[in-house]
């Protein structure tokens, strides 16, 4: 059912300007958005490398949105306080390295900094359910994380359900964030299930129809 959250749509800018991060910041800024999403990428979790820390601290000096900071690092909890420090407002950190997950989360909470667990598409839902208590958010991908462009699997979508389910069952208030191929046709499919924090970077970014995929998304 959906959430009981106000929608966000975080745009990645994954998809953005890489030599001119700042116009793509403004592009979000301008229309009138709250959150921007930052992928993380180590080239070891993921096939793909994109920015760290130094590139987050500069975009930091020039931006006021909120920092979303996806770490798709095979080590993420050796990072947390570097990307605190570049001003992170919001860390989410996989579930499928071997690494103190539930220490992670603490931590980051102990910073007064917003925390989330991320699934894969094939990591099941059950393994996410133990962190669920210390979740402001959970972070659930659409596509095999690495890359922007790609098409959605609709096979996550009763995993959707099955957290908007635990959150009712546990009375607990996190938010439920998709991320990967989100556009306007995908992005209903998400909001009905209970989804309220969209992740989109082609459609925001390189797709046209950009005014009307965040009326459809926001409905503002
Ligand atoms: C993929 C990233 C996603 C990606 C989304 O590893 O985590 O955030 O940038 O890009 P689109 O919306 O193009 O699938
Ligand atoms: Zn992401």
């Amino acid at each position: 059912m959906p959430s009981p959250h106000k929608t966000i749509l975080a745009p990645s800018i994954l998809a953005g300007d890489h030599a001119n991060l700042r116009s793509s910041l403004k592009v979000i800024e301008d229309a009138q958005l709250d959150w921007v999403h930052l992928d993380i990428m180590d080239g070891h979790f993921v096939p793909n490398l994109s920015f760290g820390p130094q590139t987050v601290k500069a975009m930091r000096r020039d931006s006021k949105l909120f920092f979303d900071v996806h770490l798709m690092l095979d080590n993420p909890h050796r990072y947390i306080d570097a990307f605190l420090d570049a001003g992170a407002e919001q860390i989410t950190i996989h579930v499928e390295p071997d690494y103190p997950v539930e220490a992670t989360l603490h931590h980051i909470k102990s910073k007064g900094c917003r925390c989330g667990i991320v699934l894969n598409p094939d990591t099941p839902a059950e393994v996410g359910k133990p962190f669920l208590p210390l979740c402001d958010i959970v972070l659930l991908m659409t596509v095999q994380p690495g890359f922007g462009g790609q098409s959605f699997r609709h096979d996550v979508l009763p995993k959707i359900e099955q957290f908007d389910r635990w959150r009712q069952e546990m009375a607990l208030n996190y938010r439920l964030e998709i991320d990967g191929g989100v556009d306007l046709q995908t992005a209903p499919l998400c909001t009905e299930r209970g989804a309220d924090t969209l992740v989109a970077g082609t459609a925001f970014f390189k797709a046209a129809g950009q005014r009307r995929f965040i009326q459809t998304v926001t409905g503002r």
